[in-house]
């Protein structure tokens, strides 16, 4: 396994592998890996040639006031972990190689990014788009995985590559999560003792409004349910939103449809937790 900083070496690195008729499979990641990014990872390396994992904290993803600096850092441990999958290359860029000075190029993902997590991270999803527009010029991966707990992320990034034309495959995993349902994700390790116990009241809202909308009840009122279940939950410091909403439009459902998405995101004490799940 190779490790690599200078985005005009993977740039190299990528163009021969695509000589060759290798495929690219690339896991973007903000580090502190967790069984979710091992998932990812592990699926990547079986489906494709090579492998490509990135770890960069992304400072333009992360809103005045957010969490950039105390986000979780541990890139020795994330060097074993990702040594024992077997991949072959770890693209480990710092901040000025990716964002020099005078840097002044943004893409932005319309309408999709102004809503449900949008609307409480102005200028997220932009950043989120700019850093995964350059990875995608400089790693050029065949597929690219990401998790379903993020996603409206991985909506976007489809609308992306369709719209820019990147000819790359988004593929979206399953969230993984603890015994007790909740979704593994890097800022659970905020979260106290309590608040982890009280942090399964997210997974148990989502599970009764998928009971109630397979016995045919109204998306509205199964919001409606599932923000009383929150709102029980003494912890739950503040809910930005939850409830029923469109899997593609990511508007609110007021109405019965084939498919919804069940999304929530609340802030348990000072963390900020999302989780979904898709019904058909
Ligand atoms: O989901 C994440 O960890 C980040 O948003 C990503 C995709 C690595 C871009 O910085």
């Amino acid at each position: 396994m190779e490790i690599i900083r200078i985005p005009s070496i993977m740039r190299e690195i990528a163009k021969d592998l695509i000589i060759k008729g290798k495929s690219i499979g690339f896991v973007p990641t903000m580090g502190a890996l967790h069984e979710g990014h091992l998932s990812l990872i592990k699926r990547a390396r079986d489906e494709n040639d090579y492998t490509v994992v990135s770890i960069f904290v992304n400072p333009t993803q992360f809103v005045q006031g957010e969490d950039y600096d105390r986000y979780p850092r541990d890139v020795e441990g994330d060097k074993e972990k990702i040594e024992k999958i077997g991949i072959d290359y770890i693209f480990l860029p710092d901040v000025t190689s990716l964002y020099p000075h005078g840097y002044s190029t943004y893409v932005t993902v319309e309408s999709l990014s102004d809503k449900l997590c949008g609307k409480f991270r102005p200028g997220h999803f932009r950043g989120v788009a700019t850093i995964l527009c350059k990875f995608f010029n400089i790693i050029k991966p065949t597929r690219a995985y990401f998790g379903q707990k993020d996603y409206q992320q991985a909506l976007i990034v489809k609308r992306m590559v369709e719209d820019l034309n990147f000819g790359i495959e988004i593929i979206i995993c399953p969230t993984i999560r603890e015994n007790d349902g909740l979704a593994i994700s890097s800022r659970n390790l905020y979260l106290s003792d309590e608040e982890r116990k009280a942090s399964i009241i997210i997974y148990q809202a989502l599970k009764k409004g998928e009971q109630l909308l397979k016995e045919g009840v109204n998306p509205s009122e199964v919001s409606l349910k599932m923000k009383e279940i929150l709102e029980n939950e003494p912890l739950v410091s503040e809910i930005q939103y939850t409830g029923v909403f469109d899997p593609f439009r990511l508007d609110e459902l007021r109405e019965k449809q084939d498919k919804y998405l069940l999304a929530i995101a609340v802030k348990i004490g000072d963390t900020r937790l999302i989780d979904n799940i898709i019904i058909e």
